[in-house]
């Protein structure tokens, strides 16, 4: 089996790069049936949503645009001093909207995401996440499209950091407790 950089913090492959793959399939198919032939943009939040969007974008069989934006993290800091620091770049007035997570943890990402994009009055919002650590929700959400529930544990690849680094790792692992903060 391939090795990558960084792995011997891996404790356990919770979802393979496979497992990932069918899934993502899955979600493509939904999202063009639903969705297509509308003005259909997939935005994400920079930066770990990136790997995911990527992915989906391509299993999705229908005419779409990608954005981006990316907020202050609500770690460490109270609600109030959440703010976008990199915007949107187009227009979403009218637009069927797709806001694409790699995971949601506590929901306050996206529901601050959610109220901020819901003021420029797209025809449809909705959210796709990849991954869904239900057991920390605080705000709770609607997820119109959802890969996995996962447990409270701290998890990497597939755009899920440790200080910046394994989100190049293909699958998503759990990592050894003493390699936790
Ligand atoms: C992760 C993830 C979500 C957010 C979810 O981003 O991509 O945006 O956390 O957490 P919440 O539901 O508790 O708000 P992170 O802040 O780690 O930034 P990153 O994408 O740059 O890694």
């Amino acid at each position: 089996m391939r090795r990558y950089a960084g792995e011997e913090l891996v404790d356990r492959i919770l979802l393979t790069q496979e497992q990932i793959d069918r899934r993502i399939a899955e979600l493509g198919r939904a999202i063009a049936e639903e969705h297509g032939g509308r003005d259909l943009r997939l935005v994400t939040v920079l930066r770990g949503g990136v790997f995911f969007l990527a992915d989906l974008c391509r299993a999705v069989d229908a005419p779409l645009s990608i954005d981006f934006l990316a907020i202050s993290s609500y770690a460490g800091s109270s609600e109030g001093t959440v703010r976008i620091t990199k915007d949107l770049d187009d227009s979403i007035e009218g637009a069927s909207v797709i806001v694409v997570e790699d995971i949601i943890d506590t929901g306050l990402t996206l529901n601050y995401v959610l109220s901020v994009l819901r003021q420029r009055e797209p025809a449809v919002l909705e959210v796709c996440a990849l991954l869904d650590k239900d057991a920390r929700r605080i705000v709770d959400l609607p997820i119109a499209y959802k890969g996995f529930s996962v447990p409270d544990r701290f998890l990497v690849g597939y755009g899920l950091d440790i200080e910046g680094r394994l989100r190049n790792l293909p699958y998503i692992a759990t990592v050894h407790d003493d390699r936790v903060a």
